[in-house]
C-alpha cells in the first residue's frame, strides 16, 4: 500500500490548475501501484497559522517541560509532521503567488521544519530527518519561468526542492503547467503540463 500525503494550496478548489496537475500525478502513480491511499491536507480549509510567539516558546521547549499552552501551541505542528512520517509519497500542489508560494503553504512549511523533529544540526552540518519519502511538486504559474526572460524568477520549484531537502526529503520531482496567463499557452497549459509528468 503506498501512502500518498496531498497536500493544496490553491483555494480555487475544482477550478484550480495545481490540484487538477496534482490529482494527474496522484492517477499516475494509482498506475504503478496495486493499492493507494490518499490523505488530502487542503491548506486554505483550516490554514496554519503564521508563527506567532507562543509556536516558537513550544517549539523551543523540551516536551516533557511543555504547559498547557505550549501544548496547544504545537498542536498543528504536531498533526502536519505526524502526516508526513506517515506517508510514502508527498504530492505538494504549489501555483505561484507573486512570485513565491502562496503563504498558505509557507505557513505549513514554517510548521513542519523543527529542529531536533526534522532537521538537527551535526558536526557535519544540518541533517534532515525526514527519510525515504518521495515527492511531487505540482507547480502552476501564469507566466513560463522554465526557460526564458522568466527562468531568473524560478523561485517556487528550487525554493521547495531546498526546504524539502532541507528535512530530508531529497527525492524531489518537479512537476510544471506554465503559461495559464498567456494568450498563446493559455488554452495548452494543463494538457501540456499533464501529458509531460515524470515519475
Ligand atoms: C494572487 C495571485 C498571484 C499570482 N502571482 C503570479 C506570479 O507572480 N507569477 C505568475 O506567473 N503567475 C502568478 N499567478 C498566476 C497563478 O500562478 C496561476 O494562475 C496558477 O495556475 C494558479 O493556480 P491554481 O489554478 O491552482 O489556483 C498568480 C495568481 C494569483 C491568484
Amino acid at each position: 500500500m503506498a501512502k500518498i500525503l496531498h497536500v493544496i494550496s490553491s483555494p480555487r478548489g475544482e477550478a484550480s490548475n495545481s490540484i487538477k496537475l496534482g490529482n494527474a500525478i496522484i492517477d499516475k502513480i494509482k498506475e504503478q501501484h496495486s493499492e493507494v491511499a490518499v490523505t488530502v491536507r487542503d491548506l486554505t480549509k483550516g490554514p496554519f497559522p503564521h508563527l506567532e510567539e507562543a509556536h516558537l516558546n513550544a517549539f523551543f521547549t523540551p516536551v516533557e517541560q511543555h504547559t498547557d499552552e505550549n501544548k496547544e501551541a504545537i498542536r498543528h505542528s504536531n498533526e502536519a509532521i505526524k502526516e508526513i512520517f506517515d506517508a510514502d509519497i508527498l504530492v505538494i500542489d504549489a501555483p505561484m503567488y507573486n512570485f513565491g508560494i502562496p503563504s498558505t503553504l509557507k505557513s505549513w512549511i514554517d510548521h513542519i521544519a523543527r529542529a531536533g523533529i526534522t532537521f538537527r544540526y551535526t558536526a557535519e552540518g544540518p541533517e534532515g530527518l525526514i527519510k525515504g519519502k518521495k515527492a511531487y511538486l505540482a507547480v502552476t504559474t501564469g507566466g513560463v519561468y522554465s526557460s526564458g526572460p522568466m527562468a531568473s524568477a524560478d523561485f517556487v520549484a528550487p525554493y521547495l526542492r531546498a526546504v524539502l531537502g532541507f528535512v530530508g526529503v531529497t527525492d524531489v520531482t518537479v512537476n510544471r503547467a506554465e503559461g495559464f496567463a498567456m494568450p498563446d499557452l493559455q488554452a495548452e497549459a494543463l494538457q501540456k503540463g499533464i501529458d509531460n509528468i515524470t515519475l
